[in-house]
């Protein structure tokens, strides 16, 4: 970052003298104010709850123009990297910095592959769980259980530490989620495969079963691919910024990633897909297309608390460059498996048209965001509602893990610790229980 020729001067009505900032600016998007020496000049904090107007650290990985609807990773197009590339070369890219060339591409893909297997003791971890435990719940402690098998890779200040982490928890998540998936369906786990591609590999070891071959449909393989690459990083979102400030204290990238993986579950957040996937269901039971109307009363009224899941975006305030590449997806998706007339996903294309002409939506900004069409796409290929969030967590693992290498590589990086705006009682004395 640089420092801008502007300068922002704080002044107080009160007759406190001025404060100076310095203004810096970045390769492109707002300039910030760096308010790093308010609290020692001032005495005083900001306060912005939700962080709606804070940068919390420089990056060079994501970048995202929310009324433009543009999402840029490395500077590359979401909508190139999504047709012209496959999660493999975006890994790559938010890793390094750089698309790899077919030697480095070669190289790359095959040393996340060779780390697909985990640690057999991984497995008497789901048998502590109930058959029917969400899979967010399992994939938090599995994720979290990882740094109890890799102590020869936890110190997230050794580089060489930081690189086979990435590696392992990429290589490894896949083969994690699709365990879950096994345990709750109470079929046997299946290994991963060597000669199989990422997206293939997860097929397999979702859908496999040692009674019969299972042969991956290249359609559903690109399309999940397209998916993983879609998800793979969005900026500074509140589980990436959960992996920064988790890793800030300088425990291992394991447990970093796990924090990740809790935050992302929220309804809020990745659990979202999910959250839409039911409001389509529930709205398909209530009578289809023909009760969108009285659906979206609900959400109008805020005493209902009834949301658009789906809908909605703290940056984007335009479509959601990714959505409509997953309706896309979408389409090629349903129409490889002859389900065109998917009820759902009409619904969807209804529902969609409807609240982009209603004013409430059309004055909030609110679009469909990645979460409105994956649980659809999922749904088709065979994943269960309830792990959707945890393929969410699958492809943004390396997006955590470029963050955290980013953060942990800023000579700049502190211990992050908030402060706050106490409103509590101030200082009084206990009296004996007798007298309380
Ligand atoms: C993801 O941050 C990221 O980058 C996240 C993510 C990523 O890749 O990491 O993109 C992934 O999490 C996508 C978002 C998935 N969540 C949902 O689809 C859940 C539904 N969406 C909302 O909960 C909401 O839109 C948020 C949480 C996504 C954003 O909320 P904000 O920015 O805090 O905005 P807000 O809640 O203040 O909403 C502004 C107004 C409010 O109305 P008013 O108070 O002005 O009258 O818009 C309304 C809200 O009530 N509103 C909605 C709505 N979203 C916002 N009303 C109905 N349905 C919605 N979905």
């Amino acid at each position: 970052m640089k420092l801008a020729d502007n300068k922002a001067t704080l002044s107080f009505s009160n007759g406190s003298p001025d404060v100076e900032l310095p203004v810096y600016q970045g390769t492109v998007g707002p300039d910030v104010i760096d308010i790093r020496k308010l609290y020692a000049q001032t005495g005083m904090f900001t306060y912005d709850p939700g962080f709606m107007s804070t940068g919390s650290c420089q990056s060079a990985i994501t970048y995202i123009d929310g009324d433009k609807g543009e999402l840029l990773y490395r500077g590359y197009p979401i909508e190139q990297l999504a047709t012209q590339c496959d999660f493999m070369e975006t890994c790559h890219l938010l890793l390094y910095g750089e698309l790899p060339n077919a030697e480095d591409k070669r190289k790359f893909s095959r040393t996340v592959t060779m780390h697909t297997m985990v640690n057999e003791q991984m497995q008497f971890f789901l048998r502590g769980f109930r058959r029917d435990a969400h899979p967010m719940a399992i994939m938090t402690g599995l994720v979290g259980a990882l740094s109890a098998f890799y102590h020869d890779s936890t110190d997230i200040n050794n580089p060489e530490h930081r690189e086979i982490s990435a590696i392992r928890l990429i290589a490894k998540m896949p083969t994690l989620v699709a365990m879950a998936y096994k345990y709750n369906a109470g079929q046997p786990y299946i290994y991963p495969k060597n000669d199989l591609s990422y997206a293939g590999n997860f097929l397999h070891m979702m859908f496999a079963t040692p009674c019969e071959e299972y042969v991956v449909n290249p359609v559903l393989e690109r399309a999940l691919d397209r998916i993983f690459i879609l998800h793979a990083d969005h900026e500074q979102n509140a589980s990436t910024s959960t992996v920064r400030l988790c890793g800030s204290s300088g425990t291992n990238p394991f447990a970093a990633i796990a924090a990740g993986v809790a935050c992302l579950w929220g309804p809020a957040h990745g659990g979202a897909n999910e959250a839409a996937l039911n409001m389509l269901h529930d709205i398909q039971r209530q009578g289809g297309v023909d009760k969108i109307g009285d659906f979206i009363k609900q959400v109008k009224d805020k005493n209902s608390g009834i949301k658009l899941m789906g809908f909605g975006h703290r940056v984007y305030k335009n479509y959601d460059p990714r959505a409509k590449l997953m309706q896309e997806t979408c389409k090629e998706v349903l129409g490889e498996l002859g389900l065109q007339n998917d009820p759902l996903f009409k619904l969807a294309m209804a529902l969609e048209k409807i609240a982009l002409e209603d004013e409430y939506f059309v004055s909030r900004k609110l679009y469909p965001n990645v979460d409105f069409y994956s649980g659809i796409v999922q749904r088709a290929i065979g994943i269960p509602v309830g792990l959707f969030t945890a393929v969410f967590a699958l492809a943004r693992t390396v997006g955590w893990i470029a963050q955290l290498n980013e953060m942990i590589g800023d000579p700049e990086y502190k211990i992050g610790r908030p402060r706050q705006l106490y409103t509590g009682a101030i200082r009084r004395d206990v009296l004996d229980l007798a007298k309380r």
